[in-house]
């Protein structure tokens, strides 16, 4: 599949060397391609472009950039380069101000989404959250004692959430569909408990698993 990568920081850049591992086509997009000198010297197969460029080149797009700059960023992106397309969400609504105790602070709240408000938005491309619970470094083929992960997703688009499923089981994970947009009010939270560890007791290698009963 060809995948087009919104973003240059650590999430990007290792979702992006994720798909090019399990044989994807990756273009990555910024605005400062001279911050991506680096990876493209470890990933010779990535192309690197403008947001445009790398949405267009998208038969998926993966919006991975800061969350207070998410809708700028599908904004310059264009919408017609994301319409018709599943575009996987990892952002967080994550505030600018510090956190509390370990306990970041959102921009949303609980009755509205980043998602929700980035679809309202982008009507015609077709959102799932995904990958937004878990740290960078354990979202490519993470390796727990107690078996695979489990991502919560969510999304409008049926299709969409399939394509984001497949995607899931080659990246080393279960899915857990939590339905529309709307399941983002709680699943956008979740990176704040994930990071209370790692801010706490510099814990950061941890994932959730949902555990089923039968
Ligand atoms: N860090 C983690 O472990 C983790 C885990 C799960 C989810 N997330 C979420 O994933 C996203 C990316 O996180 P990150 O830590 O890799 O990087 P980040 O520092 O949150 O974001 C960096 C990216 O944001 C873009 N950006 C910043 N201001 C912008 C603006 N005004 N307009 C357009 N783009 C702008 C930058 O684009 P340029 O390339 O053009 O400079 C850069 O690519 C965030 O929403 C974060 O909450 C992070």
């Amino acid at each position: 599949m060809k995948v087009g990568v919104l973003g240059s920081g650590d999430v990007a850049k290792t979702l992006a060397g994720g798909f090019l591992k399990h044989g994807h086509d990756v273009m990555m997009g910024t605005r400062e391609p001279a911050k991506l000198k680096e990876w493209a010297g470890k990933n010779p197969k990535g192309k690197i472009g403008g947001f445009p460029e790398a949405a267009k080149f998208g038969e998926m797009v993966v919006l991975a950039v800061k969350g207070t700059a998410s809708a700028d960023a599908l904004r310059a992106a264009g919408a017609s380069n994301l319409s018709g397309k599943t575009v996987i969400d990892v952002t967080n609504p994550i505030a600018d101000a510090p956190p509390v105790n370990g306990v970041l602070r959102l921009f949303t709240s609980l009755d509205e989404s980043l998602l929700e408000r980035l679809q309202r938005e982008f009507k015609e491309a077709k959102l799932v959250k995904a990958f937004n619970s878990v740290g960078g470094a354990c979202m490519v083929n993470p390796e727990f004692k107690g078996g695979r992960p489990t991502m919560f997703i969510c999304g409008n688009d049926e299709g969409a959430k399939k394509t984001v499923h497949g995607i899931l089981e080659q990246f080393g994970w279960e899915t857990a569909d939590m339905g529309k947009v709307e399941a983002a009010r709680a699943i956008e939270p979740l990176c704040m408990l994930w990071c209370i560890p790692g801010f706490l007791r510099n814990d950061w290698e941890h994932a959730f698993k949902m555990l089923r009963k039968g």
